[in-house]
C-alpha cells in the first residue's frame, strides 16, 4: 500500500513530534550529514564541465525525487510511521505561518547572525550542529523574506506559469530555456535580482542563509519545499497527460549537451536508476 505524505498544515501535533524525532534520530547516528554531502557534490552548475543530473538540467526533478525517497527510507527505518510532509508555499507564506512554528522547523534567523534560535533545530537544543557546510558557522541560518533585499514567495499563478507548459524540457536542456516546464518550475530566469528566481528557486532565496547554496539540505526545510516540488511534477502528468520526461534519447555526439544531461533511459548518479523508472512512484506513495 502507497503510504501518503501530507501537507505540513495537516499534521497533528503526534506527527510532527515523530517527524522531527526521526530527523534529530538520523543527524545523531551521522546519517543525516551524509545527504548533505550528496547534495554538496551534486550542486555544480552548468558552467562548468560534465554531466548535470540534480540541478540545472532535465533530471532536476527525478534527481530530487529519488533523493527525497532515500531520506524518506531512513526516517521510515526509525520511525515506520513517519513521511516527508510537503509546504505549500503558494498558501502558508509568511515568517510565522507553517513550517515555522516551534512545534516543527522553528522559526526565522536572529537579527544579528542570521542564527535560528526556536524549535528542535536551534543549535543551543544542541541536537543540530552543521558539520558538512559552505561556512564554518556551526549553527542553522535564514533569513525567512530577505529582511534587507525583500522577495515574496512565488504566487499560485506563478506556479500556473509552469503548469500549463506542455513540454517537459528543451534543448539546450540547462539554466537558459525559457520553454519547458522543468526549467520554470526549478526556476532559473533572465535578467537580474529577483525577477531572475522563479518557483523552486525564489523558495531558496526567500528562505535565505543555508537554504542558499550546496548545503542547502542542512536546513531541514529542505524536504518540506522539494515534496511541495516533487507534487507539482505529479500535477503536470496528470493535466498533460502522455507528456514524458525529455529529452528521450541522449543529445548526439555533435552536440554542445553530449554526455552532460541525463536521458529518459540512462543512469542518474549516484543511483542505478533512470527518469523512466522514477515517472511513476504511485506504488510507493501518495500526496494527500
Ligand atoms: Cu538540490
Ligand atoms: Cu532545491
Amino acid at each position: 500500500m502507497a503510504y501518503v505524505r501530507r501537507d505540513a498544515r495537516t499534521l497533528t501535533a503526534a506527527e510532527k513530534r515523530r517527524f522531527v524525532k526521526a530527523l534529530l534520530e538520523l543527524k545523531r547516528r551521522g546519517e543525516y550529514d551524509e545527504f548533505v554531502r550528496t547534495h554538496i557534490q551534486y550542486f555544480p552548475s552548468d558552467g562548468e564541465r560534465g554531466l548535470r543530473s540534480a540541478h540545472m538540467a532535465p533530471s532536476f526533478l527525478p534527481w530530487h525525487r529519488r533523493f527525497l525517497l532515500e531520506l524518506e527510507r531512513a526516517l521510515r527505518r526509525v520511525d515506520s510511521s513517519v513521511t516527508v510532509p510537503y509546504w505549500d508555499w503558494t498558501r502558508d507564506r509568511t515568517p510565522t505561518s507553517v513550517p515555522w512554528t516551534a512545534d516543527l522547523l522553528g522559526g526565522d534567523g536572529r537579527r544579528s547572525d542570521r542564527q535560528v534560535t526556536t524549535g528542535p533545530f536551534a543549535y543551543r537544543e544542541g541536537h543540530w550542529t552543521i558539520k558538512v557546510g559552505v561556512t564554518d558557522e556551526p549553527f542553522l541560518t535564514r533569513d525567512l523574506g530577505r529582511s534587507r533585499h525583500p522577495i515574496d514567495l512565488p504566487t499560485k499563478s506563478e506556479l500556473e506559469w509552469a503548469l500549463k507548459d506542455p513540454v517537459y524540457d528543451v534543448a539546450p536542456w540547462d539554466s537558459t530555456v525559457t520553454r519547458g516546464f522543468r526549467n520554470k518550475l526549478e526556476g532559473w530566469g533572465t535578467g537580474r535580482g529577483g525577477t531572475s528566481w522563479r518557483n523552486h528557486n525564489r523558495v531558496h532565496r526567500w528562505v535565505g542563509g543555508e537554504m542558499l547554496g550546496g548545503a542547502s539540505v542542512n536546513d531541514p526545510v529542505f524536504w518540506l519545499h522539494h515534496a511541495f516540488i516533487d507534487l507539482q511534477w505529479q500535477r503536470w502528468q496528470r493535466r498533460h497527460r502522455g507528456a514524458r520526461y525529455l529529452p528521450a534519447t541522449p543529445p548526439g555526439r555533435d552536440d554542445e549537451q553530449y554526455d552532460r544531461v541525463v536521458a529518459r533511459h540512462q543512469r542518474l548518479p549516484p543511483w542505478d536508476v533512470t527518469p523512466d523508472e522514477l515517472e511513476d512512484v504511485g506504488r510507493i506513495y501518495r500526496y494527500g
